[in-house]
């Protein structure tokens, strides 16, 4: 397709309204170093990551799919100091990675990485009491997407956003013959949100620097 001009557009615009601090640069150079897949959030879907936790006015905070912590570190820097993210990693070496990012990042305090899967990690969290999150980042394992948003429902209130990473993936996700998992997580997720009457939300098609993909973003009624 277009993927060279998609990114030189991404590019442009990036060099002039997403300021990338030295904090998001360092942690993708971490990240390269440490040899982690460069799956992160793009620049701008980082930028509009902070921008929908600032308008939501977000004082806590759970990503599911940490990998090293750039998306963490574009939401922590919408949260004010009082604030809290719980992020959630399976691999113990992107979680070191990520906290070593974000405790340079400055966020060490705000931020906790919880290594394990999700699946059993969820759980525990909603065992802790917590006061709901008012924004849950789900981009882990899409073949858990539906875990992932049941698990997102029980831990938000009226007002929280759900926004979910990857939901277009090149397109496949509109095969209905897919036997893809992710694309079928993709896929049981969407009948999932759309069956219910907690939610209402959309789904937003990107191109950029990271191809052809999409976010779904979701408000609790
Ligand atoms: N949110 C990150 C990217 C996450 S990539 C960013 O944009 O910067 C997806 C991450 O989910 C990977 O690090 C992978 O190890 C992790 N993951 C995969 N399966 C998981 C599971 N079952 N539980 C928790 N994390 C998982
Ligand atoms: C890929 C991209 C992602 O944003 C992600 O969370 C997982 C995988 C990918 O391009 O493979
Ligand atoms: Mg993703």
């Amino acid at each position: 397709m277009n993927q060279e001009k998609w990114t030189l557009v991404d590019e442009y615009f990036n060099g002039h309204l997403v300021q990338h601090d030295a904090s998001h640069l360092a942690a993708l150079d971490a990240c390269h170093e440490a040899g982690l897949p460069a799956i992160q959030v793009a620049p701008n879907q980082g930028k509009l990551l902070q921008l929908l936790a600032m308008t939501q006015g977000a004082r806590n905070i759970l990503e599911i799919g940490t990998l090293g912590g750039y998306s963490t570190i574009w939401l922590a820097g919408a949260l004010p100091s009082t604030g809290r993210l719980i992020t959630l990693e399976f691999d113990p070496r992107h979680a070191e990675v990520a906290a070593a990012n974000i405790e340079r990042a400055g966020f060490g305090a705000l931020v906790e990485v919880i290594v394990g899967r999700a699946a059993d990690s969820l759980p525990k969290i909603a065992a802790m009491g917590l006061e709901p999150f008012d924004l849950v980042f789900i981009d882990a394992d899409k073949a858990s997407n539906p875990i992932y948003f049941e698990w997102a429902l029980k831990l938000t209130k009226q007002g929280s956003l759900i926004i979910v990473d990857n939901v277009v993936r090149n397109g496949s996700v509109a095969n209905p013959e897919t036997t893809d998992p992710d694309d079928l997580g993709v896929r049981r997720f969407a009948e999932m949100a759309a069956a219910e009457p907690r939610v209402t939300g959309t789904v937003i098609q990107t191109v950029g620097s990271k191809g052809y993909d999409g976010l779904a973003i979701l408000r609790v009624q």
